[in-house]
């Protein structure tokens, strides 16, 4: 245990990394199905994602492109800002690219739609959403989800790449954080 982490008795597991990697299979198979050929370009929302990028393009071992953009909407706490704001942008054209954004939760859908947004000015042929976890009655903006690995309730969850204030991304498991640092 890392001094000043949380105590790791106050995490518990939600969904197994076998879980995991057995719905990260089945994504990649839909996925698969519907990009052959396209040539995508796999969107991950830094850092979250990174995990499951990660996993995601091996199993799916298609020819696509990946590129990372960096928004944040937590600070240091819990609680989502209302306001996000774009960190590292990317510069690659993506008129007439199929965009697929890779996301590890949709809480709010604020930083999805700002995402839809700023890629819509840049004018792909297609946009679509995958996140591997999902918080549904969080919503405050609409978000279409077209690939979705788990729904899970409303409980701050950490691990398989998700944080709280940087730690705990390392956790293999998702894990439920109770109480407080
Ligand atoms: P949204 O804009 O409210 O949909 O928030 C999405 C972002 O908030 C995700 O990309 C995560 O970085 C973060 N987030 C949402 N829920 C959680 C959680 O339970 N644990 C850690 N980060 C979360």
């Amino acid at each position: 245990m890392l001094e000043g982490e949380t105590h790791l008795s106050q995490l518990s597991t939600l969904i197994t990394k076998e879980e995991i990697e057995n719905r990260v299979a089945e994504l990649a198979a839909e996925i698969r199905e519907d990009y052959l050929g396209k040539n995508p370009l796999l969107l991950g929302i830094l850092k979250g994602s990174f995990v499951f990028m990660s996993d995601l393009i091996r199993k799916l071992n298609i020819p696509l492109e990946i590129e990372f953009i960096r928004l944040s909407s937590y600070g240091a706490g819990k609680e989502p800002s209302n306001r996000i704001r774009l960190v590292h942008g990317i510069n690659v054209p993506l008129k007439d690219r199929h965009v697929l954004i890779i996301e590890d939760i949709v809480d709010t859908g604020l930083t999805v739609r700002y995402l839809h947004d700023y890629l819509n000015r840049k004018r792909p042929s297609s946009i679509k959403l995958c996140t591997l976890f999902d918080k549904p009655s969080r919503r405050v903006v609409d978000v279409t989800v077209d690939y979705l690995g788990f729904k899970v309730p409303d409980t701050f969850v950490v691990g398989y790449g998700i944080d709280f204030d940087e730690k705990f991304r390392y956790l293999p498991d998702l894990c439920i954080m109770e109480g407080q640092v």
